[in-house]
């Protein structure tokens, strides 16, 4: 069995007289109170995996499971325990001998192990669970941990639900079971129900008044039930705390543990307040976070602190100004500093027109002023319809689908049904600057054919496509179908191009901008049709040239 060495050799325990000052131990324990959480249950392989992660992410203990609960537990805390970690390997156990052989034997080949002994003490725990007076819970705690003692140099001791535990009880049953042998105190708030206030103020107590605490790592554990978890165990760090429990991703028991990555970032960011160092390797945060959520297919929230896809995106156009003006005026933290892929400046309705003459100067695009003004009309029409502007939509509005924004004619509605093993219909509105207005409806073998032969026949020119592609640009919920559409018009070829994340608007707009062009530079052939028609059209030729990709 290992001695009682602390982590990465050199390192005397924090609250011992030769520590580095400072230093906080991260004890993770993902792999046992997160592990045990509902959805996110991990096989042997899988935690190995997840042990590596955390002993590169620099960790100092790995809480690899609680070997009493099951042969698996066993057989994957062993497991863990026998690859090669920087990090001490701890097993949990309650105060029973059967649970401390179990947990001893589980640790045996790890470099540096560890037992966890725990027992509640709370007066709701004592009289309904363990239906034990607070005596007897005081003898099973020193008979814990003096027989994990006897197996392990290195032995935790736990008071489960040590945040609705008379105060004076707590005193006792710590000083009574550091005598016994144990090296590292912790203090669970096991249901999330206490204030940073208040953990604080019993810890600042404990220090003061357990007896032997000088001997002893102060640990914090805190749930996330009421969302403190983060703030009570930083709470308890600077009243005193050395040792911070804590889960990647926050995973836990029912609302979860406190989320390692903002334990870290915040330690690390508020280092002039904290003044308290980790030895995390914060680049490897959010590699490790999206390697447990990929593991256990629970998604991290988009908006989750440091490691969710938004932690680093900015979108509100004010926000967007000062972020390129200096980095500083939004970010506290670099992307870099988490292993952040990078910042992502998302456009959408919030964005403003510095925002965007920025991206588009980005892509190696450029507009005039003038231009710039419909593009960004545009920008703003096309930000109300999908959540997220991408620099393809960017580049497409930039490459041509502004021309129709610029009119005369502008589509007012379109509304196109489809029947399944039949034809399509399209009616469509059109609206001209100086007041006029065209209505048609057409019928076609699909809805864009059918819109096309609408907007033919409305145009009253002399129109063949010679092709329309139709592609989508991005992916999702909120991609943009792009048409591209060549059309022959007095033996002259004319492109026009159309955006919308609906493809038959886009491809609507594409044939728009052709019949603007012409309106714009042959006024006298452009007819648009101001009545209500509607026709019966079979456009073969149409048939022919368009291509949906
Ligand atoms: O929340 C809790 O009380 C625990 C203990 C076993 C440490 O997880
Ligand atoms: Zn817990």
């Amino acid at each position: 069995m290992s001695t009682a060495s602390f982590p990465h050799a050199g390192h005397a325990a924090p609250n011992e007289p030769d520590a580095a000052p400072g230093r906080v131990l991260i004890f993770d324990t993902t792999l046992r109170d997160g592990e045990q959480a509902p959805g996110c249950s991990m096989t042997r392989a899988q935690k190995l995996r997840l042990a590596r992660i955390l002993d590169e992410l620099g960790v100092d203990i790995i809480e690899a499971g609680f070997p009493a609960a099951s042969d698996e537990d066993a057989a994957a805390v062993s497991a863990v325990a026998a690859a090669a970690h920087r990090a001490r390997i701890c097993a949990l156990a309650r105060c029973q001998e059967s649970d401390i052989v179990a947990a001893a034997r589980a640790v045996e080949t790890a470099a540096q192990a560890r037992i966890h002994v725990f027992i509640a003490t709370s007066p709701i725990h004592r009289e309904h669970k363990l239906r034990m007076s607070r005596a007897q819970v005081l003898d099973a705690a020193i008979a814990g941990v003096r027989r994990a003692r006897a197996l392990c140099d290195d032995v935790e001791f736990s008071a489960e639900d040590a945040l609705r535990t008379e105060p004076e009880f707590l005193i006792e049953v710590f000083g009574a079971v550091i005598a016994a042998g144990a090296s590292t105190i912790n203090v669970p708030d096991t249901v999330g129900y206490t204030t940073p206030a208040e953990i604080a103020a019993l810890f600042a107590r404990l220090r003061r008044e357990v007896a032997g605490i000088g001997r002893a790592v102060l640990s914090t554990h805190c749930h996330d039930d009421l969302g403190m978890g983060v703030a009570n165990s930083l709470a308890a760090a600077e009243a005193g705390a050395r040792q911070i429990e804590c889960t990647l991703n926050g995973i836990g028991e029912r609302a979860g543990n406190a989320a390692l990555e903002e334990v870290v970032m915040a330690l690390r960011t508020r280092a002039d307040r904290f003044a308290l160092s980790t030895a995390i390797d914060s680049t490897r945060l959010y590699a490790a976070s999206r390697a447990l959520s990929g593991m256990i297919g629970l998604e991290v929230a988009r908006n989750k602190a440091i490691v969710g896809d938004n932690a680093f995106a900015h979108e509100a156009g004010i926000h967007q100004h000062g972020m390129l003006a200096n980095r500083a005026t939004y970010e506290i933290m670099h992307p870099e500093d988490v292993g952040f892929p990078h910042t992502r400046l998302v456009l959408g309705r919030h964005s403003g027109r510095h925002a965007l003459r920025e991206r588009i100067s980005t892509l190696g695009l450029s507009v005039d002023a003038q231009r710039f003004e419909l593009l960004f009309a545009e920008f703003k029409a096309l930000a109300e319809s999908k959540r997220e502007v991408l620099d393809a939509d960017v580049e497409a509005l930039v490459l041509g689908a502004t021309v129709h924004a610029r009119g005369p004619w502008t589509l007012a509605a379109l509304h196109v049904g489809t029947y399944v093993g039949g034809a399509s219909i399209a009616s469509l509105h059109l609206r001209h600057n100086d007041g006029r207005s065209a209505r048609e409806t057409a019928t076609g073998n699909g809805p864009v054919h059918a819109t096309m032969a609408a907007l033919v026949r409305a145009s009253g020119l002399d129109l063949e496509i010679v092709e329309l592609r139709v592609r989508s640009i991005g992916f999702g919920a909120g991609a943009q179908g792009e048409a591209v559409l060549r059309v022959q018009h007095a033996a002259q070829e004319l492109r026009g191009r159309g955006a919308s994340t609906d493809i038959v608007e886009a491809a609507a707009l594409a044939m728009l901008e052709v019949v603007n062009r012409i309106e714009r530079t042959h006024p006298q052939l452009a007819t648009l049709s101001p009545t209500h028609r509607s026709g019966n059209l079979t456009h073969d030729d149409l048939d022919q040239h368009v291509s949906v990709a």
